[in-house]
């Protein structure tokens, strides 16, 4: 069995909300620039949930959800970029929180293609046999977003969501890249600890800002749109190579929701109605790669997915990395 059902799915989003009023009152920007040039009304804020927490309430849900014993789970990856720990990673102490000692517990950092890196990551446990597997993507953008900089801080938002997969003979293909030559126009760079034995450290130059302001996102915002708005319709064709369908053929698109033009120009070049996108930027702005299970989760539990459909989930972000996935709902 090469294909995947996604059982349930679950999602947590903090309570906190900011609005663009409230950033407004941080920065030089205000509510009508925000959403005509992004979509972003409002979005959650962790008043203090970690990243492992937030995923870890997603992922109980989604068990739930599915009725399962969470013994029975054969292996957890998480996504993320914002994790609580250097290490151990946040699968680890979800794994702890819903109780499913013993299987594999990995995470993965693929940026906002990071749900789709997951995704067909626990496809190949499941088609070599493991029983269930658990993808929580979880993110914690608040923690890493530069709140002086207008051009950046109004898109990112928290929150987390999960998903239950078991194998199955139905649809899945899938499709992943990166473009490490694109790394310079989004990063957020770790401050390094100098060990005692420095001196005279060397510089080795990787394409960022060498004056960039550590552990906070920095982007090329311009660049950044023009790379995605190619890479989502790209994403998607070569998801679909070999499978038969068109994009036509897809009930619902589920986009990482980045910026709500990306998508609308994505659709447009696409040749597919914007309807046929589900999106919640408005609420939620850019939760990084929780961002398309989110979405997923409101999609389901609002009755917009439903059994039997076509969906293909597409990201694109820091890498740059893009990815697609077509599966049957
Ligand atoms: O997951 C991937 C993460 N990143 C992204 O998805 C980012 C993709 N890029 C974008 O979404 C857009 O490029 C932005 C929303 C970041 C910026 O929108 P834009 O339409 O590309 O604006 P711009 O950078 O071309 O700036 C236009 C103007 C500039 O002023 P001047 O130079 O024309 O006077 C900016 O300084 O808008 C100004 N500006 C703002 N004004 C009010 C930039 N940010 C703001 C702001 N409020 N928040």
């Amino acid at each position: 069995m090469t294909g995947i059902d996604i059982l349930a799915t679950g999602s947590f989003l903090p309570p906190l909300t900011v609005t663009n009023d409230d950033l407004a009152r941080c920065v030089d920007t205000n509510d009508e620039w925000i959403r005509t040039r992004t979509g972003i009304s409002t979005r959650h804020m962790n008043n203090g949930e970690p990243t492992w927490y937030m995923g870890a309430c997603a992922a109980k849900q989604a068990i739930e959800r599915a009725g399962i014993d969470p013994s029975e789970i054969g292996v957890i990856i998480c996504s993320t970029v914002t994790g609580d720990y250097h290490s151990p990673t946040i699968s680890a102490v979800i794994q702890r929180e819903i109780g499913a000692l013993g299987c594999p517990a990995f995470d993965v950092a693929a940026a906002c293609s990071g749900f789709v890196y997951a995704l067909d990551i626990a496809q190949k446990f499941l088609s070599a046999g493991t029983k269930y597997a658990l993808v929580v993507s979880s993110e914690r953008l608040s923690a890493i977003t530069d709140f002086t900089d207008r051009a950046s801080c109004i898109l990112f938002g928290d929150g987390a969501a999960a998903v239950l997969l078991r194998a199955s003979d139905s649809l899945f293909s899938s499709w992943l890249s990166c473009d490490g030559s694109g790394m310079r126009y989004l990063y957020a760079k770790m401050r390094p600890a100098p060990h005692p034995f420095m001196k005279d450290p060397v510089h080795i130059d990787d394409g960022s800002d060498p004056d960039a302001p550590y552990s906070v996102l920095v982007q090329d915002g311009r660049e950044v749109y023009r790379f995605a708005t190619k890479a989502l319709p790209r994403a998607v064709e070569n998801a679909l190579e070999g499978t038969g369908l068109t994009p036509a053929d897809i009930d619902l698109f589920i986009p990482h929701q980045a910026n709500i033009r990306i998508i609308e120009t994505a659709a447009k070049s696409m040749g597919i109605p914007l309807e046929r996108f589900y999106t919640n930027i408005d609420r939620c702005g850019n939760t990084s790669s929780a961002s398309i299970p989110i979405a997923l989760d409101e999609a389901v539990t609002r009755g917009v997915l439903k059994r039997g459909m076509t969906v293909c989930f597409v990201g694109f972000g820091a890498g740059l990395t893009s990815a697609a996935a077509v599966l049957k709902f």
